[in-house]
């Protein structure tokens, strides 16, 4: 795109924005502006002249946030959102949509995580590329938020994240790069914290290095709201467009860098031609009027899907209709709905349903009641309790204390459940909440999360069994807060937050310590049964020709007397692996629909990559040859087939020096054998006592010297590395 035209203050222009939600106009040029908003569960679009409000928009459906969304585990369900979304932009003439958040849930504490998907990177990267596509096939952008390692409220603003690159590449990368690489976002949102001590706005092996030379990503990177605090350094490191605008210092700091040559304008060129070419993809945008009963529709339907039923005893549900039957509600939830988080993905609501009054309607025969106490309760047959969160204890810009429902709730459970009533507890939160402490006054748990605008009549067709329950837990739901992965390294002190913790992210850390937990990461019931069966696994090509592919196929049988979604979930372990490997990682899952009695056979592929850990050692993803378990379930802790395969591979050779260890050489045929040749084979006996080879095999071989008796001397070691092949 041809930026020469412009002269060096109208480049600086454009690449800050002209107002809090526009980028800049240069009208002599024919360049126009366009307009970012909000998500990413709706738009929250302020008009110029409706800005008087911190966060209020215009109207706008709200979707379920991505906790609810992603517990979907349903691609095409976050399409049909996305798509929604896009079409209200559209209509508002809006050009990019500030969403989806990938950001792992790495504690439950985060305030945010209402706004992401998931603790495992594989499920967050799967939603969020439905997400993105479904809302750029309306000539929206997207904006992928928050890049990267944003994880927690708290200094929010300043902290910094210090995550080793494993742990970055494995768990922090994988869902931005599997949608930068897939769904194409038009942009990328830089997150407002510091990766290991540099500002993400200005991280130039994050947002060049990885983004672009390595994922090929050739949209536009914005800051997050006020993220930039060098602009020249930012846009040398690869951020082009500074949101909102800042009274003119950075198009001055832009300006003067070009001048003095601290800034090479070529690198501003480039910068102000990404944001071109997104003023050009957003012209395509056609005008479009919203549905907004269909839309309405669809949050229902997405809500219902969302919805995990944690436990059923005694099948208190699905809730039958009868005249005779009496059911007394509870909760100020249940009038007044927890539907979205608080911050800036807060969405003016076009309508929202009342859970109560869905109920009523949706048992015409029974007698529903709101009961305001406990002993309102009595003499009823069930009593459904809608518990959750405040928006007071969680919300963008701070952290929650603690994972516990407020204390007078679980007092009114208790107080419910004196009564003898079997209680329903229906939960409306944006993170997990604490459930071991009053998990046995109940007879059934309903996890909503923050359901969206149609929370309430969802609720009611997911208690009445008008829907079955079909989500899924996408973040572990522990017995304490104190067995969190992250507990003592969150959230941070003296401006640092270690991820000391490293992989061992949410399940992965919990199975590893092999720690008791109150419902594991994938779990969900329904109203029907689901067996596995016929587990076949195929591994075909070759690792080493870059052609591996594994493809694992399973059988499920609806086994029940109802029709139900079941979500299949596949699990690949390395039980042998010369780094410390979670027991189990989320590689594949797909759900599937199934009446009485039908079965159907479903399939996974798997590469290489699959297997595979990011290596700091050799840099780059590592395929250990050996065993691998294949494992097919219903929860990561539901395992019901399992298998495992053998799969070969050449590791990359390790260069032997002087310095490598004994143990590495003798690991090694061609050092081994050299070895052997110089002080014989059994090297006046070391190589025969196993006790004393275990001893000095992690001995660096010039200190090997130092041990007489061992045969190796100073002489020998340079015309050893001289010898070795290549
Ligand atoms: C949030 C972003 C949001 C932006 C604009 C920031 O504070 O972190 O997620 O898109 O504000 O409202």
């Amino acid at each position: 795109m041809d930026v020469d035209h412009l002269t060096v203050a109208q480049k600086a222009a454009l690449s800050i924005g002209s107002s809090v939600w526009d980028t800049a106009a240069v009208p002599e040029h024919d360049i126009e502006s366009i307009t970012l908003s909000d998500g990413p569960h709706g738009l929250r679009y302020q008009p110029a002249d409706e800005q008087d409000d911190l966060i209020k928009g215009r109207p706008a459906t709200c979707f379920p946030t991505a906790s609810a969304l992603g517990s979907s585990w349903d691609e095409g369900l976050a399409a049909e959102v996305g798509a929604a979304i896009g079409v209200e932009a559209r209509a508002s003439g809006v050009a990019v949509v500030l969403g989806p958040g990938v950001n792992i849930k790495r504690t439950p504490l985060c305030g945010r995580n209402f706004e992401y998907f998931s603790e495992d990177p594989f499920l967050s990267g799967r939603m969020g590329a439905a997400l993105v596509e479904g809302l750029q096939s309306q000539q929206v952008g997207a904006s992928l938020k928050h890049f990267a390692a944003n994880n927690q409220e708290t200094e929010r603003l300043r902290i910094s994240a210090d995550v080793d690159e494993r742990t970055l590449r494995e768990i922090y990368l994988p869902a931005f790069e599997h949608i930068v690489t897939t769904a194409r976002p038009w942009t990328v949102m830089c997150a407002y914290n510091k990766v290991n001590g540099t500002f993400a706005s200005q991280h130039r092996e994050l947002l060049t290095g990885i983004l672009r030379d390595e994922w090929g990503f050739d949209g536009l990177v914005v800051s997050d709201w006020g993220a930039v605090h060098d602009r020249v350094a930012a846009m040398i490191a690869g951020l082009d467009l500074e949101m909102p605008p800042n009274t003119g210092i950075s198009d001055r700091a832009v300006v003067e860098a070009v001048a003095d040559g601290s800034l090479a304008e070529d690198v501003l060129d480039e910068s102000v031609r990404r944001l071109l070419r997104l003023v050009e993809q957003a012209r395509e945008r056609k005008p479009a009027t919203a549905d907004l009963d269909a839309h309405h529709t669809l949050a229902r339907r997405a809500a219902a899907e969302s919805m995990v039923l944690l436990k059923n005893d005694g099948g208190v549900l699905p809730i039958a209709d009868s005249a005779g039957l009496t059911v007394a509600v509870l909760g100020e939830m249940a009038t007044v709905p927890r539907y979205q988080g608080a911050g800036s993905s807060l969405v003016s609501a076009t309508r929202v349903d009342i859970p109560l009054d869905a109920l009523a309607a949706a048992l015409p025969a029974a007698t529903v009641r709101l009961a305001g106490s406990a002993s309102d309760v009595s003499g009823a047959d069930v009593a459904v309790a809608f518990l959750g969160l405040p928006p007071a204890v969680e919300s963008e810009g701070f952290d929650r204390a603690d994972i516990d429902l407020p204390a007078d709730q679980v007092a009114l459970l208790e107080a419910v459940a004196a009564t003898g009533v079997p209680v329903v507890v229906v939960l409306c939160n944006g993170s997990a909440v604490r459930t071991s402490t009053w998990d046995h006054h109940t007879a059934a748990v309903l996890e909503c999360w923050l359901g969206g605008q149609a929370v309430g009549s969802a609720v009611a067709d997911v208690l009445t069994g008008a829907v079955a329950p079909s989500g899924r837990l996408t973040e572990t739901i522990p017995l304490r807060l104190q067995d969190s992965p992250s507990f003592l390294n969150f959230p941070g002190e003296e401006g640092h937050v270690r991820y000391g913790e490293g992989v061992f992210v949410g399940y992965r850390g919990f199975d590893a310590s092999d720690t008791a937990v109150a419902y594991p990461f994938g779990h969900g019931l329904t109203y029907t049964e689901f067996t596995y069966s016929a587990l076949d696994v195929s591994v075909a090509g070759s690792a080493d020709e870059g052609t591996l592919a594994i493809t694992v196929a399973a059988t499920v049988t609806n086994t029940g007397a109802r029709a139900g979604q079941e979500v299949v979930q596949l699990y690949v372990g390395d039980p042998v692996a010369s780094v410390a490997r979670p027991p189990r990682e989320l590689k594949g899952f797909t759900k599937v629909r199934l009446g009485p009695g039908e079965h159907t056979t479903v399939t996974f592929p798997l590469a290489a990559r699959d297997l595979s850990f990011w290596s700091i050692a050799k840099p780059g993803w590592l395929l250990e040859p050996g065993e691998f378990t294949i494992a097919v379930g219903a929860s990561s802790r539901d395992l019901r087939l399992s298998a495992t395969i053998t799969v070969d591979a050449t590791l990359p050779r390790q260069p032997l020096t002087v310095t490598s260890t004994l143990g590495e050489w003798l690991a090694d045929p061609a050092g081994a054998a050299l070895i052997a040749a110089a002080v014989g084979d059994s090297a006046n006996g070391l190589f025969e006592d196993q006790g004393t080879l275990r001893m000095m095999a992690p001995v660096p071989l010039d200190k090997l010297v130092l041990f007489q008796g061992t045969g190796v001397t100073r002489a020998m070691l340079d015309e050893l590395v001289a010898r070795l092949p290549g």
